[in-house]
C-alpha cells in the first residue's frame, strides 16, 4: 500500500497507469476500494490516483471535524507528494463537496471534473442536526447501525433485492469504516460551505452523472450543477441510485471514459 504522512496523518491511496493524471474521490462512509472498476478500467489510458481520504480506508483518523476544506488541502499535499501539478478529479457525493472545496482553492490544479451523485449546496438545519446524530451513533454503537439504516437509501430497491454482491460490498465497505472517522467526516459535512455561487465560476469541462433514483443527492441537485456550470454535460444512469458507479458500472466507465478523451482534446 502507498501512503504519505501529512500533517501527522497517514494518507493511503492507489497509484495505477500512466498518463494524464485523474483523481477518483471516494463518498461517505466508503475507501477507495469504491473505484476498483474505475481504476481497473481507466488506469489502461491515464495515470489514475484514488486516496482513502482522512478517517477512511487505510488512512489515519484525525479528531474533531474533518472538514472538507482540510480533505482538500489533505488531496494538495498528496499531488505534491506525486509531483502532479493538475489533474481531472473524478468524484462521488461527499467526493464531490471535497472536490468543490478543493476548487474554490485550487481552481488552477484542476483539469476537468466528474462531479457523480453530489449536489453544490451546504446541509439544511435538519441535516445538520441529523449528522451530529449519526456521529454519536457512530461512535457508541459502531457502524453496523448506520450501515443497515443507509443500506435502502444507497442502492435501488431492485439492487437491495437482486444483486447480493453489491449490497455485500456496499456494506462491507461501511463496516471497515472506523467510528472516529466517520464521526469526522459527518462533523465536516455539517460545518461544509455553501458552494451554489462557485459553480458559475467553474470554467474547466465538467461531467455529472446521477443515478435515476439517487436518493440521497437526486436528480434536481445535479440538475441545479448543471444549470450553474457553463457547458457541462448531465448523465442520468436509468436503474441506478446514489452509488452509481457500482449499480451500473459499464454506463458509468463509458461516460467517463468519452468524457476523459473528448476532454483531453
Ligand atoms: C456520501 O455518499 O458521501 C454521503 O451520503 C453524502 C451525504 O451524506 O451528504
Amino acid at each position: 500500500m502507498a501512503q504519505v504522512q501529512i500533517d501527522n496523518v497517514k494518507i493511503a491511496y492507489t497509484d495505477a497507469g500512466s498518463g494524464r493524471p485523474v483523481v477518483l474521490i471516494h463518498g461517505y462512509p466508503f475507501n477507495r476500494s469504491l473505484w476498483n472498476e474505475q481504476v481497473a478500467a481507466l488506469s489502461g489510458s491515464y495515470r489514475v490516483i484514488a486516496p482513502d481520504l482522512r478517517g477512511f480506508g487505510e488512512s489515519d483518523s484525525s479528531d474533531g471535524s474533518s472538514t472538507m476544506n482540510r480533505m482538500a488541502q489533505d488531496l494538495a499535499a498528496l499531488l505534491d507528494h506525486l509531483g502532479v501539478p493538475r489533474a481531472t478529479f473524478g468524484a462521488l457525493s461527499m467526493g464531490g463537496y471535497v472536490t468543490l472545496a478543493f476548487y474554490k482553492q485550487f481552481a488552477s490544479r484542476v483539469r476537468a471534473l466528474i462531479l457523480a451523485d453530489t449536489r453544490a449546496q451546504a446541509d439544511t438545519e435538519e441535516a445538520k442536526q441529523n449528522r451530529a446524530q449519526q456521529a454519536e451513533k457512530a461512535l457508541a454503537e459502531g457502524m453496523a447501525g448506520i450501515a443497515d439504516a443507509m443500506l435502502p437509501k444507497l442502492l435501488t430497491p431492485e439492487t437491495v433485492s437482486k444483486r447480493p454482491e453489491v449490497v455485500k460490498r456496499v456494506r462491507d465497505m461501511m463496516l471497515k469504516t472506523k467510528p472516529e472517522g466517520a464521526a469526522a467526516a459527518l462533523r465536516g459535512m455539517a460545518e461544509r460551505d455553501d458552494q451554489t455561487s462557485l459553480l458559475s465560476k467553474i470554467t474547466v469541462p465538467t461531467l455529472i452523472v446521477v443515478g435515476a433514483e439517487d436518493a440521497i443527492t437526486p436528480v434536481a441537485d445535479s440538475e441545479k450543477m448543471n444549470q450553474g456550470i457553463a457547458g457541462s454535460r448531465l448523465v442520468v444512469l436509468e436503474n441506478a441510485g446514489h452509488v452509481s458507479n457500482l449499480e451500473r458500472t459499464e454506463k458509468f466507465n463509458e461516460a467517463l471514459l468519452d468524457f476523459l478523451s473528448e476532454s483531453s482534446s
